[in-house]
């Protein structure tokens, strides 16, 4: 890493004070203030970490300006067109893509640990029918840290491992559990012999009373959207896995906060939203009188699916979605689908809005990842549920490359204070 210097002057004493700036391979210089609080007695204030790398990472780039995005250095269209799913995993968590033996053997051990405990899978009971399943699904990765007592030292390398490929294989277990609950319908156990998709779907969709064929090309849509979402650098759930698991918290119990970082409808749960939101608008016709609402500072209505923290041009993973479409809906025989027309036409009066243009506000990730869920017959409240077995693949790399850094240290932010100064207690009785 080469060191640049960037100069800090305090305008009150004139002292500079001079400051190192880390060049990573690519990306702006990362200026390190770590020792400006023992030097100046100040902190710096960036509420939503907007300019702040809170870690060193060697994962993903994302270049937002250019709407670029890279795994591990490869960029991901490449990775969406040639590769597949559990490739890219191996290649988040080990940093190189796998020989063909690699591969073979990871695939295996993902494919041959899918089962989870059985008294697991008695905690969904306790659910009611409607829960959402991000509830359920958070819930239940958390309780996992209550299993699997021979893998959680998470000093040794091995057990982390473990960790990793064991929450890998059975993300789709409790995925899949989580919505036959509710749907009241019965659990279909894992099913080795298929692929990880493929398995997915057939937990999904197959009844034990009926035969159930997996589409493959509603198998190679899902492969696609789970490449696309595995991993994003330090977004908001992936920070949130990161900080969990500073502490040294059990890494099950990590995940499942990130699980529940991700619900939310600025983060995740956008996928959900955007769906409920194209079902609102409706008809063409309605478009204008709904961006004039996400443009309006006094509505808090806002374009679900638009708009990033980092991007500032074309989100390249909704490009990809947006093709992937076109091909589902060819296939299941609905090209005129009203959802997709709707979702189509809004991109396109929105980016030929002032205001759209003006903020750099394009398509992200989920605008169109729904338009797919439905096509393959997912419900809405799983759409955010898909995001986060994909998802999960990151947060464990991230975790792994954390944990590993021999020089990590809990993360502890500060803040800029602007309560009350000191004052004496009141008893209760002289309180006006
Ligand atoms: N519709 C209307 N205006 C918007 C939108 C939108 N979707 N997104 C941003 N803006 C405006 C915002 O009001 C602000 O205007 P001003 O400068 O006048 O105050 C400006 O653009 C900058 O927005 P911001 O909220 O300060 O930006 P942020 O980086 O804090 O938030 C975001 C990013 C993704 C949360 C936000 O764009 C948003 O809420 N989008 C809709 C939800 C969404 O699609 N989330 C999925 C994100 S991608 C996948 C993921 O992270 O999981």
């Amino acid at each position: 890493m080469t060191i640049k210097r960037y100069e800090l002057k305090n305008l009150q004493t004139n002292d500079i004070l001079t400051l190192d700036a880390h060049e990573g391979s690519i990306g702006p210089d990362v200026i390190d203030i770590s020792g400006l609080y023992a030097k100046e007695g100040a902190f710096t204030f960036d509420p939503g970490f907007v300019a702040t790398a809170s870690c060193e990472s060697k994962i993903t780039f994302i270049d937002g300006e250019k709407g670029v995005l890279m795994y591990r250095g490869y960029p991901v269209g490449q990775l969406a067109e040639h590769s597949n799913f559990l490739e890219v995993a191996a290649l988040l968590l080990y940093g190189e893509l796998p020989t063909r033996s690699q591969l073979d053997a990871f695939t295996h051990s993902i494919m041959h640990h899918t089962m989870i405990n059985e008294t697991l899978l008695r905690f969904f009971n306790g659910f009611h029918y409607d829960a959402h399943p991000m509830a359920m699904v958070s819930g239940v990765v958390g309780s996992m840290s209550a299993f699997y007592h021979d893998s959680t030292d998470i000093s040794n390398p091995e057990h982390r491992e473990i960790f990793a490929h064991r929450i890998i294989a059975k993300i789709p277990t409790v995925a899949a559990a989580a919505y036959k609950h509710s749907i009241g319908q019965p659990f279909i156990y894992p099913r080795n012999d298929l692929d990880y998709c493929g398995n997915l779907l057939n937990m999904f969709f197959a009844v034990p009373c009926d035969d159930y064929e997996i589409d493959p090309i509603a198998a190679e849509a899902l492969d696609l959207l789970f490449i696309l979402h595995a991993d994003h650098e330090q977004n908001c759930s992936t920070s949130t896995v990161r900080l969990a698991g500073s502490s040294g918290a059990n890494p099950y119990a990590a995940i499942a906060a990130g699980v529940s970082a991700l619900w939310g409808p600025a983060h995740g749960g956008a996928n959900e939203a955007v769906l409920r939101m194209l079902e609102t608008i409706g008809t063409t016709a309605d478009i204008p009188r709904f961006i004039k609402k996400a443009k309006d500072k006094d509505d808090p209505f806002r374009l679900m699916g638009f708009g990033h923290r980092v991007y500032k041009n074309y989100d390249p993973r909704a490009t990809i979605i947006r093709k992937m479409c076109h091909k589902v809906l060819e296939r299941i025989g609905d090209n005129d689908n009203p959802l997709f027309e709707l979702a189509l036409k809004l991109e396109e009066m929105a980016l030929n809005d002032d205001y759209f243009v003006e903020k750099k506000l394009y398509p992200n990730v989920d605008f169109y990842s729904g338009i797919i869920y439905e096509a393959l017959g997912i419900p809405k409240s799983m759409f955010t549920v898909m995001f986060a077995i994909a998802r999960t693949v990151g947060w464990v790399a991230h975790w792994q490359e954390m944990i590993a850094d021999p020089g990590g240290r809990i993360g502890r932010p500060r803040q800029l204070y602007t309560g009350p100064t000191e004052r004496d207690y009141v008893a209760v009785d002289q309180r006006v």
